[in-house]
This record gives structure tokens, C-alpha cells and sequence, in this order.
């Protein structure tokens, strides 16, 4: 059945002129001399065999007089680069040849996914000829899965990891899961919530650890644990977690060393600390660089201390947008060598739109990694299409100043995903959904790729691979980020959703004891205006910025309008670019998104023939949901605004039945 469990890895049998040259070039993997053997390059055979065969879509080929040999060189090809490959097509010699050369195992493990990849989405052998290597080091997925089994902001089940029955059983899961990882480049994985309890690090479950770890290590997949700052005390014994306590130290280098002991490539420790009430250092009036040095010391060069950045106060009542940055501006260079700071792609928190975070701009001597959302807490959950491909791209190519992308500041040291996975067979919840789990990976791989390509090849390899399906479902990802921002938080507002769940608007909301938790302090509207001045005359959280970055964002009439209420408190008569007033401009973005889930819902439903019915049928359904939620965004966002501004609709408008 098409029930999506199979990802991007369908291997859906070609057809037309694809199909009949795959037949005649009949190839097969070579075998490998048994002294060249590897684990990993045992799933690349399999994997290569499996595809193959699925791709040409029949049983047994017939003997072909002179097959195409795919030939493994895995280990000696100099020039590709760690973990990198090349594809190089010989059909014209005596004996023809399609070889998959790499300076390591997994260099071939990548290299075969990606020819599999290009077959996939029809190009013939012939056409394959690629040199390509990972651009950043790390490529995590951040799974925020709690050992009970329930997925803090996952909308696709419960969590995949089966701690109950580990390490005696590890569910088939496990492999598939490492399988899809490795075909798109992810490199490790942290399996449990940054709101991490502190057993994730006793014995019991070190073993649990262990075996996944074993799972997953021939797909070239490190296991990586979120650590509680306070595991000293909640299950050391201990009466302190203060990180310059000689106790206390002592403590984390022996639990690391029994954590290596057991597996020997652990990737390190992923820390939530002094954040939404985690325990960490300043609990003991330390810093963060003296709560990360000391975990990475105990890690040593075996791995890495993954230190996030996502930190606001109660206590604090600086605008929240400018409070990462003033923590750890100062620390910059305080760091150990196998620290990395974790910044969040915007300075708030995975809103449908952010300015990027003004750390990517600020932090010289650290190694920044940049974390983004795969679940979509922020974006309707998986029951609204939203492709995230663009909003990332927006992110990595942005202008940190000083003629850096954020892009050229992470790529040294890597990017993580916030996991949208769950045990729904379909694994996301949404099978458009997948598409985020896939354009984060191939992001990690080559941050310079456009989300168009990404759409086109994960609709190739999902859905269909004729133009006429193709097309039209690419373009309707490709718009789905910009409707989302246009019936939720259009021109630049932000954290308009119902607090705590997140889902659905809630902008009347401010009576929560938190400021930081209302909307309303975010939207800042009243009869007058709306939106939070960040330049001088209000929190000035711009000036975390560039200077010129933040000349051009001071100015309302020349920043992006896709930001102005963001940076800017304007007035509703406030007069936008396009000629109409600020309060007739937010009525027709809001307009535009709902128009354009109609114009998705209308472009899927002529696709019926090309669609399987299985799929074709849930998200007929999730998007009829989303035209009904995008209404409901809309009438309740504009009937909220008007009892603020008492503005009539603009001429025109329909209005809400
Ligand atoms: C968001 C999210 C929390 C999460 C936090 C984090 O605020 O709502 O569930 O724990 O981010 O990233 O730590």
C-alpha cells in the first residue's frame, strides 16, 4: 500500500525511454573482494541491489550480454573529501563500468544513495557523472522525544524509540530510519528532549544507547544524548552540579568515560541550560562557558558539548528578541575548542518568519551551529502544508554582514533539525511533511542548494516524476511558507498562536503572568498602531545587527515589508510601498494566504489521476482542513484588530460568513 512509509525511497519503477535504457544497460554490483569488505559497504550493496531492482520494476532481469558493472573503489580515491564521492559513468569501454570512488566507506554509502537518487528521478546512467562532498561536518537530527514515549511537539505519534523494549529488541524501525538519515547525509542523531531527564544517563539506559548506536553506525550515524546540567545531583549523589565543584567534574568525566566505554564513537552531549527553568551553570552564579567547558574537558577530543543558545528570562524584562545575544555576546571566545553554541534560526523561536538571529553576526571566535525546525510547532502542525525548503533558504543566505552569509558562519561546524518524526507509518505525520525531514538533510549536505531543486528531486522520488503532476506540486510547496506567514503573522508579526499549544490564533491574549508569553506583547496594537519598535526609540534590539544592516532595517519605508512590524511600531494609516495604508495591506495579506491554500487545494484535486488514493485522499483532507484553519486565522485576526484600531473593513474585502 502507499502508505508513505517508504519515503524518498520508494524506487518507483521508471517508465518511458528511463526504463527501457536501465533494461538494456542491465547493471549490477560488482562484488566486493572479501578483504575490502565493510559493514557499511555491505548496506551500499544491498541498498544499491534493492533500488536497482525496484527501479526497473520486474523480477529477475534477463542475462544481458555485457552488463553495466557498478563498481565500488572505496578507500583509496583521493580528492573527493571526507565522506565524499564521485559517480563516473564508462558505458562506451569494452567492458563498461559505472564506478562510485570515495576516500572512505561511507564516502560510498553516500555515493550510492545519490546515483540511486539521479535514477530515480530519471536521468539515465549515461548522465550520472558527479564529484560531491558534504559541506558541513555535522548533520544532526534533534529528536525531542521523551523516554515515555511522547514527542514534545511532535505531531506524528509517538516517538519512534522503543526504550522499553532496548536493548534486547531493536525494532526494524531503527534500520529504516537510519537507512532514510543516510540517504540524505544526516550524520548523527540526539534521541532525547533538550527538557531532558537526567536517567537518559544511567547504566540501563547506556545499554539502550549502546545498541542503537551499533544499529546505526554502519549508515554513519553517531548517537548523541541531551544531558541534564543537574544529573550530578538528580542521579550522582551528589548535593551540587556547580561545574567548577572538583565533585562535580570528577562526576561527568567518569560518566562520560562509561558512556565511551560502551560506545566508542558517542557523539557528545547536547545541553539545555538555564532556559524555560533547565537547571545549568547560573544556578551556581557560573557562566555558560564555564557549564560547557567543564562537560567538554570530560568529553575531551572523543566528541563534542552542543551548548544552546535558546535562552530567555522571567526575571528579565529586556525585550526577549535581544536576550541570547546578551548573554553570550560577551562570552564570545571563552569557549572550549570542542564547544559549539546552538543558535536558533531566528531570535525568537521557530516563528513562520524571523529576522536571523544577530548571533550568526556577533560570535567571531565560537563555532556556531545553526538549529532549525522540522516540526512545524509554529506553522499548523503536520495538518498544514507548509514546505520549509524556502524559509531555510532564506535563513542560510542572509547577510550576516561583513560580506558573511549565515551560511559561510555555520558551515564550518554544522546544522541541526528539530526531528518531525513519529511511529505514524508515514513517519511525519503529513506525507508533504517528509519533504522538511528531506530539505533539512540535503541543506546540511550543500547549504547552497535551492529549495526549488530540493522540491523538485523529493517530488521526483515520492510522488511522480511527470512533468505535468510534477510541476504544479512543486510550485504549490514552493508558495506554502509564504501563505502560512500571510494568514498567520503577516508582515512581520510574530507569536500570535495560542500559548502553550501553539496552535490557532490567540492575539487577544495578555493576562498570562509572563509578558513573554501573551501575544498581545508581541503585537503591541492599540487604536493608534501596532507592531514592537526594536530601533532606538523602543528595545533597539536592532543594533544587535551589522550597522549597515541596521541603517537599512531602521527605516520603515526601506525595509523588507515582509519584517516591518517586527522591527517597527507604525501607525495604522502608516503608508506601505504598494500605495495602500498598513491597515489595508495586513486585510489583503491576509487575504492572499487564504487565497493561495484555495489555489492548493484546487491544484491537488486535479491530480487525482496521478496519485495513488491512498495519499491522494489524506491530503485532499489536510488541505481542506488548512482552507477552513486559514479562514479562521484570517476572520479571527481581522475581527480582533478591528476591536483594537475600530477601522472598517477596506472596500472590497468579503466578508467573514
Ligand atoms: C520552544 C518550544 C518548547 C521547547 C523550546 C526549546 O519554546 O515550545 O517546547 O522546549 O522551544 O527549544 O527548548
Amino acid at each position: 500500500a502507499e502508505d508513505g512509509y517508504d519515503l524518498w525511497l520508494r524506487f518507483a519503477p521508471l517508465d518511458g525511454v528511463a526504463a527501457a535504457k536501465l533494461k538494456s544497460q542491465t547493471p549490477v554490483v560488482a562484488p566486493i573482494s572479501e578483504g575490502d569488505r565493510s559493514s557499511t559497504l555491505d548496506v551500499a550493496v544491498e541498498e544499491l541491489e534493492r533500488g536497482l531492482t525496484s527501479l526497473r520494476g520486474e523480477g529477475d532481469p534477463p542475462p544481458a550480454q555485457n552488463p553495466v558493472q557498478i563498481i565500488l573503489d572505496c578507500g583509496t580515491e583521493p580528492g573527493t573529501g571526507q565522506s565524499g564521492f564521485s559517480l563516473t559513468p564508462q558505458l562506451e569501454a569494452e567492458r563498461p563500468t559505472f564506478r562510485i570512488a570515495a576516500q572512505d566507506h561511507i564516502g560510498c554509502l553516500y555515493g550510492s544513495y545519490a546515483l540511486l537518487r539521479e535514477l530515480a528521478a530519471g536521468r539515465g546512467l549515461g548522465e550520472i557523472s558527479l564529484i560531491d562532498a558534504p559541506a558541513m561536518p555535522l548533520r544532526l537530527l534533534n529528536h525531542w522525544d521523551n523516554p515515555d514515549g511522547h514527542v514534545e511537539r511532535g505531531y506524528a505519534g509517538r516517538s519512534i524509540f522503543d526504550w522499553w523494549n532496548l536493548p534486547g529488541r531493536l525494532d526494524q524501525r531503527m534500520i529504516d530510519y537510519a537507512r532514510a538519515n543516510a540517504s540524505i547525509g544526516i550524520n548523527g542523531a540526539v534521541v532525547n528532549n533538550v527538557n531532558a531527564r537526567a536517567f537518559m544517563l544511567e547504566p540501563r539506559y547506556i545499554a539502550k544507547l549502546k545498541r542503537l548506536a551499533d544499529a546505526w553506525r554502519p549508515y554513519g550515524i553517531r548517537i548523541y544524548v541531551s544531558a541534564r546540567f543537574s544529573a550530578p545531583r538528580d542521579i550522582g549523589g551528589l548535593d551540587t552540579a556547580d561545574p567548577l565543584d572538583p565533585a562535580v567534574r570528577q562526576w561527568w568525566q567518569a560518566k562520560t568515560d562509561e558512556i565511551y566505554a560502551s560506545i566508542p564513537d558517542f557523539g557528545g552531549f547536547l545541553v539545555k541550560a538555564n532556559s524555560e527553568g533547565q537547571p545549568g551553570p547560573q544556578d551556581y552564579g557560573r557562566s555558560h562557558a564555564d557549564g560547557a567547558n567543564m562537560m567538554a574537558e570530560a568529553v575531551g577530543d572523543r566528541g563534542t558539548v552542543i551548548w544552546r543558545a535558546f535562552v530567555y528570562s522571567a526575571e528579565d524584562d529586556t525585550d526577549r528578541a535581544k536576550q541570547a545575544y546578551d548573554e553570550f555576546k560577551p562570552l564570545d571566545g571563552q569557549f572550549a575548542d570542542n564547544v559549539i553554541v546552538q543558535v536558533k534560526n531566528g531570535p525568537i523561536d521557530f516563528q513562520p518568519r524571523e529576522p536571523f538571529h544577530p548571533m550568526f553576526g556577533a560570535m567571531p571566535k565560537t563555532r556556531l551551529m545553526l538549529e532549525l525546525q522540522i516540526t512545524k510547532e509554529y506553522l499548523g502542525f503536520a495538518s498544514h502544508l507548509a514546505f520549509l525548503g524556502p524559509m531555510w533558504e532564506e535563513v542560510l543566505t542572509a547577510d550576516t554582514g561583513g560580506e558573511k552569509s549565515v551560511a559561510d558562519v555555520i558551515v564550518p561546524v554544522g546544522m541541526a533539525g528539530v526531528a518531525n518524526t513519529g511511529s505514524d507509518r508515514n513517519w511525519s505525520g503529513s506525507v508533504f511533511d517528509q519533504a522538511n525531514w528531506y530539505a533539512f538533510g540535503r541543506l546540511a549536505w550543500n547549504p547552497s542548494m535551492s529549495s526549488d531543486a530540493i522540491a523538485r528531486e523529493w517530488t521526483a522520488q515520492t510522488f511522480t516524476r511527470k512533468p505535468a503532476a510534477l510541476e504544479p506540486i512543486v510550485r504549490m510547496m514552493l508558495e506554502s511558507r509564504e501563505a502560512v506567514v500571510q494568514y498567520m503573522t503577516p508582515l512581520g508579526l510574530a507569536h500570535l498562536m495560542g500559548t502553550g499549544h501553539h496552535y490557532g490564533p490567540a492575539p487577544w491574549v495578555c493576562d498570562l503572568a509572563r509578558p513573554e508569553w501573551n501575544p498581545c506583547y508581541y503585537h503591541r496594537a492599540d487604536r493608534d498602531g501596532i507592531g514592537f519598535d526594536r530601533t532606538p526609540s523602543g528595545s533597539n534590539a536592532i543594533s544587535q545587527y551589522d550597522p549597515a544592516i541596521a541603517a537599512q532595517w531602521s527605516d520603515p519605508a526601506a525595509i523588507d515589508p515582509k519584517l516591518l512590524l517586527w522591527f517597527h511600531r507604525v501607525d495604522w494609516d502608516h503608508r506601505m510601498a504598494s500605495g495602500r495604508t498598513l491597515w489595508h495591506e495586513l486585510v489583503a495579506e491576509y487575504d492572499r494566504g487564504v487565497a493561495k491554500v484555495d489555489g492548493f487545494a484546487a491544484t491537488w484535486s486535479a491530480l487525482e489521476s496521478e496519485i495513488d488514493p491512498e495519499r491522494f485522499r489524506a491530503i485532499s483532507e489536510r488541505l481542506a482542513i488548512q482552507q477552513t484553519e486559514a479562514r479562521w486565522w484570517r476572520d479571527a485576526s481581522i475581527a480582533y484588530w478591528q476591536s483594537v484600531n475600530g477601522l472598517p473593513l477596506p472596500e472590497g474585502t468579503a466578508k467573514p460568513p
